[in-house]
């Protein structure tokens, strides 16, 4: 299998940190019931006892990564061999939830999709992840390449796989199995985005195809900073997953045509449903806006002018043929 050699890390062996990332795995989960539960349910034995119990474990026990492509799985890794499979790096980052600089160790998340799918996942446009307790969310491909991330398996300066909210008065954020981090030192791109893209409970990954692209839904000049400011967040926040007017990610249902939420969900519900979901709808699978972002609720805002703005200037050639914007019988 392909390993990537890593610079950064010259200042471990490979061996050790294998060996210490399979314990990190335990202690993580062992640190966390939820994800026990879960696991018990999954395999029949807590994960953190599987391997000492005194039947032969089978040599598909424990958590696993499944991996998706369009849907489809295409390997389930066992999390116990991640860091033999994978160079496992250990890396320091300015954690947005504790906000404060957080040793992990973890593979490159790239290091782990060219393990995985290799070279094809470049070509997608999203990758979605999902956590524990069933919750989904999306992320560019186009970020994975342009930033550095990673997913981590453990905490190196506590047994507890687990950050505190600054935000929540220091309540525990459980991490395990696998937790996204972002090379938040290097880029200031990275830490404008707050928490956006740190995802705890990590459990599967699938690539996403989508079409077009997202500047092709730019407001044209003379519009108001709101709404401009709302094109570039709706690009970051929900592009990935919606089409509008057929531009955008397959992970969620088209917002422009043919007729644009704006004209039939009203602002005030609009911003609501961004806000979170699940208050509107029970088992919405749509995750809401991050919680802990720089000015959450004027990004609501503008990103509510910006849909109310493309509802008014439909996407003159719309990617879905069938559905072509209606002209302007449908104006109220
Ligand atoms: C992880 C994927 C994902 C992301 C990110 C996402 N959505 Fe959604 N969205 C969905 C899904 C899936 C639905 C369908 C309802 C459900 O299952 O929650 C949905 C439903 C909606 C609806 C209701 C559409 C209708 O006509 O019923 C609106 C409006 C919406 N999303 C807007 C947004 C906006 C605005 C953002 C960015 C702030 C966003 N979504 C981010 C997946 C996503």
């Amino acid at each position: 299998m392909p390993m990537r050699p890593a610079p950064w890390m010259v200042r471990t062996t490979a061996l050790v940190v294998a060996r210490t990332a399979v314990l990190g795995l335990l202690l993580g989960l062992s640190g966390c019931e939820k994800i026990n539960k879960f696991i018990t349910s999954r395999n029949g034995a807590a994960g953190g006892e599987s391997s000492e119990g005194t039947e032969e474990p089978a040599p598909q026990a424990g958590p696993r990564l499944d991996c998706r492509d369009e849907g489809k799985l295409e390997v389930s890794l066992p999390l116990r061999n991640l860091g033999k499979r994978l160079n496992a790096q250990q890396i320091i980052v300015l954690d947005p939830f504790e906000e404060a600089r957080v040793p992990f160790e973890g593979a490159l998340l790239e290091s782990l999709l060219d393990n995985v799918y290799g070279r094809r996942w470049r070509l997608k446009a999203s990758l979605r992840l999902g956590m524990v307790g069933g919750q989904q969310t999306q992320i560019a491909v186009a970020d994975i390449t342009k930033y550095k991330a990673w997913l981590a398996w453990r905490r190196m300066d506590r047994p507890e796989f687990a950050v505190e909210r600054r935000s929540a008065a220091g309540q525990l954020l459980q991490l395990a199995p696998l937790y996204l981090v972002w090379d938040s030192d290097a880029d200031a791109a990275i830490r404008a985005r707050g928490t956006w893209g740190w995802l705890p409970a990590v459990l599967s990954l699938d690539l996403s195809s989508s079409v077009g692209n997202p500047a092709a839904l730019k407001p044209g000049p003379g519009t108001s900073e709101a709404t401009l400011r709302g094109y570039a967040e709706y690009t970051t926040f929900c592009a990935n997953c919606h089409t509008l007017y057929g531009v955008g990610g397959l992970g969620g249902p088209e917002l422009g045509s043919p007729v644009p939420v704006s004209r039939w969900i009203g602002r005030e519900w609009l911003r609501r449903w961004i806000d979170k979901p699940t208050a509107m709808r029970d088992r919405a699978s749509m995750p809401p806006l991050p919680a802990d972002i720089p000015d959450r609720a004027r990004t609501i805002d503008d990103i509510v002018s910006f849909l109310d703005y493309a509802g008014e200037h439909p996407l003159a050639a719309s990617a879905t043929p069938t559905a072509a914007p209606t002209p302007s019988s449908a104006e109220p």
